[in-house]
């Protein structure tokens, strides 16, 4: 075997590159020329302050906001090149995003909610509840398919919030604070399942105050200040 092929197998392809981003809102500097590189199967979580660009950081790679300079690629796509269509477009297919208060639609039963996210690429109405039923069943929400979003438990909408990320098979799975709303127990059950998600390789990208989360989850974490990366720490040898 060649050196070439055996470092071809050694790492994993870069999903994510963002390359001096720089974000502001008037005066203030939300991201001040961020570099960040996530390659496949990376569960990333970044930490820091209130105010410190963490959630705008996850909104550069989702390709819903655009920086005022630098550059972001994901999945080989350079975002900053593609039209208002192309990345919404992107992000239907590329991207799956939790939140912390689940965005779900409350006039959609649980199931309707989740497959409406492959209708909307085009999937054919029946295709697509069949992937969100195998889905409830992997995430152990099949009993709550029928139901509205109003009678679920916190950790049960955030997990109906999760197979809806994961409908379109996303590159890359962004989570903000996606335990901040639950109980610790509710919390441990998303934490467990996003752990169990990147161990059958899906790439996680995670904003967390919590950390528990991070040492759970993450293999390496980002810490920011002031819309800058201050710190790095590799977690592989914790969790
Ligand atoms: N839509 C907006 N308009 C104006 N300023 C904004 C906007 N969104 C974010 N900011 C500012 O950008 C900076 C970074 O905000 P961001 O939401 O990324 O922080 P964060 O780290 O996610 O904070 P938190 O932990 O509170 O969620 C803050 O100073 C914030 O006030
Ligand atoms: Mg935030």
């Amino acid at each position: 075997m060649t050196s070439d092929s055996t470092d071809a197998a050694a790492t994993p392809a870069v999903v994510v590159q963002l390359t001096d981003v720089r974000k502001e809102y008037g005066d203030s500097v939300a991201l001040d020329n961020v570099s960040l590189r996530i390659r496949a199967g990376e569960a990333v979580a970044v930490m820091g302050p209130s105010g410190s660009g963490k959630s705008t950081l996850l909104n550069m790679v989702a390709g819903l906001d655009r920086p005022v300079s630098g550059s972001v690629v994901v999945h080989g796509e350079d975002l900053g090149a593609l039209s208002e269509r192309g990345l919404a477009l992107f992000r239907r297919r590329r991207i799956g995003m939790i939140f912390q208060f689940f965005n779900l639609l409350d006039d959609l039963p649980a199931l309707d909610n989740v497959a409406l996210a492959a209708q909307l690429t085009g999937v054919p109405a029946a295709q697509a509840r069949r992937r969100a039923a195998e889905l409830f069943d992997e995430l152990g929400i099949a009993d709550r398919a029928d139901n509205y979003p109003a009678v679920l438990s916190g950790g049960e909408r955030q997990r109906v919030a999760v197979a809806r990320a994961l409908m379109n098979r996303p590159t890359i799975l962004l989570a903000d604070e996606p335990t901040g709303a639950l109980d610790s127990r509710a919390g441990e059950q998303v934490m467990d399942l996003l752990l169990d998600l990147n161990q059958i390789g899906q790439t996680l990208l995670l904003v967390t105050h919590d950390q528990r989360l991070a040492e759970r989850c993450a293999s390496r974490v980002v810490e920011f200040a002031d819309g800058r990366i201050v710190g790095e720490r590799d977690m592989e040898s914790v969790r």
